[in-house]
């Protein structure tokens, strides 16, 4: 398949509805994705990126059908993670020596990972490349979200190819901002933020100004994921910044696990006073052990605050929290509060455990956390439920 986004720039790339599971098992797509590549059509011809290796054949045949492979020019490769340049072992067996345009470190990570010695061309911010009546400009955006990570601008046609950045794992026939599901297609651009470019916050936004300061005038975003923004492309920009400034949203979420329930019956009441407190706070509850980690670091994101609950099991917290907090430490976020809950029988550490993981990857511990011997009886429900009131009040004071 191939689709005409323009006169002479068509997108080439692979829409993978199956996909439920990205990087390794790490990362949930409910909804697919896809893996957008470009070719862009003047004197010369480029190729921009590529599609994940499994679908290395499909994307050749059908980039047959749209072109000579022999009349690729160029190509670029704004990345080298297997997602994007997992097809270009293969095309390049087609047409070897063909220029591959990178950064510095993508040479690094293309050689370590395929081991060739393709004909590299390395490109540095500012750097041009000439294609006839247009020119590509690059510009470097290490970390965002790999050292290698390569933006490439095109004057004329007025696009930005921003590889990973303001994609989402999203698979839609729909293909653009303006066709798309509105609500799937933000909720989804939401968590590729939250769990993918959210540990790079200062550095997002200190790309987005430096690409702004370029005064760059911009009719198209065309990520590597997802949807092409077309209409008001600048929305997704002025988003980033919002997502990148430690972003939150009147919301306290409630995350909890529980073996015989009295975690949860705490984590319910404690929902309960929250709502009592501020009718206007949006509460959300998860039983951590059941819902998708990668879902649960979303509204974690859009939280200003979090109140986490475990029983303690032999001494410790259950492993669904401790992995939890484990990945909330990747994902580096700030701004945040926090409280600890939890049953227990007879040595009870497991709040005092919560409160020391929490502060150590960045939440702010508001109080000592609220313990229940056993199961809840009703004056402790009564706690409970003070717990979160006071948990909500805190912010409005
Ligand atoms: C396998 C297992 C290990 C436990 N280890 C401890 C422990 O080390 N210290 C403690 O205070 N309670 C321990 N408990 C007791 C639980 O914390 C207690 O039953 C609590 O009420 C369970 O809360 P829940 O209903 O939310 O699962 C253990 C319970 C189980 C089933
Ligand atoms: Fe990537
Ligand atoms: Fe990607």
């Amino acid at each position: 398949m191939s689709i005409k986004l323009k006169d002479g720039i068509t997108w080439v790339g692979k829409i993978d509805w199956e996909l439920r599971k990205f990087h390794g098992e790490s990362l949930s797509t409910h909804r697919g994705s896809s893996y957008n590549a470009f070719l862009v059509e003047d004197e010369k011809t480029v190729l921009v990126d590529t599609v994940w290796g499994p679908y290395a054949k499909e994307f050749i045949e059908d980039l047959k059908k749209t072109v000579d492979l022999k009349k690729i020019d160029y190509i670029i490769a704004q990345h080298g993670e297997t997602d994007h340049s997992g097809s270009l072992s293969e095309l390049l067996r087609y047409i070897p020596g063909t220029p591959v345009y990178c950064t510095a470190n993508a040479v690094k990570s293309l050689k370590g990972q395929y081991h060739e010695d393709w004909n590299f061309q390395v490109v540095k911010t500012g750097d041009r490349l000439n294609i006839g009546s247009k020119e590509f400009v690059f510009i470097e955006a290490p970390m965002l979200h790999w050292p290698d990570s390569l933006l490439s601008y095109l004057t004329g046609d007025e696009i930005l190819f921003s590889n990973d950045a303001f994609g989402q794992h999203y698979a839609t026939a729909q293909m653009f901002n303006d066709l798309a599901d509105q609500s799937e297609m933000l909720a989804e651009a939401k968590k590729y933020y939250a769990n993918i470019l959210a540990p790079f916050n200062k550095l997002v936004e200190k790309k987005i100004q430096e690409v702004l300061a370029l005064n760059l005038p911009l009719k198209m975003i065309c990520p590597d994921h997802g949807v092409i923004w077309r209409q008001n492309p600048a929305q997704i920009i002025e988003q980033y910044l919002l997502w990148a400034r430690d972003y939150q949203e009147n919301q306290i979420t409630v995350l909890y696990d529980t073996m015989w329930n009295g975690t949860r019956r705490m984590a319910e009441t404690i929902a309960e006073g929250i709502k009592e407190a501020d009718p206007a706070v949006t509460v959300k509850l998860y039983h951590v052990g059941k819902e998708d980690i990668n879902d649960i670091v979303t509204e974690v994101f859009s939280s200003k605050g979090i109140v986490v609950g475990s029983p303690t099991v032999n001494n410790r917290v259950l492993f669904s929290l401790a992995g939890l907090i484990d990945e909330l430490g990747r994902m580096n976020l700030k701004n945040k509060r926090a409280a600890a809950f939890g049953a227990y029988g007879w040595s009870g550490e497991a709040v005092k455990l919560l409160n020391g993981m929490l502060t150590e990857v960045g939440f702010a511990i508001v109080n000592d956390g609220l313990r229940v011997a056993w199961n809840p009886d009703e004056e402790q429900l009564d706690s409970c439920r003070q717990f979160g009131r006071d948990f909500a009040a805190d912010f409005t004071k």
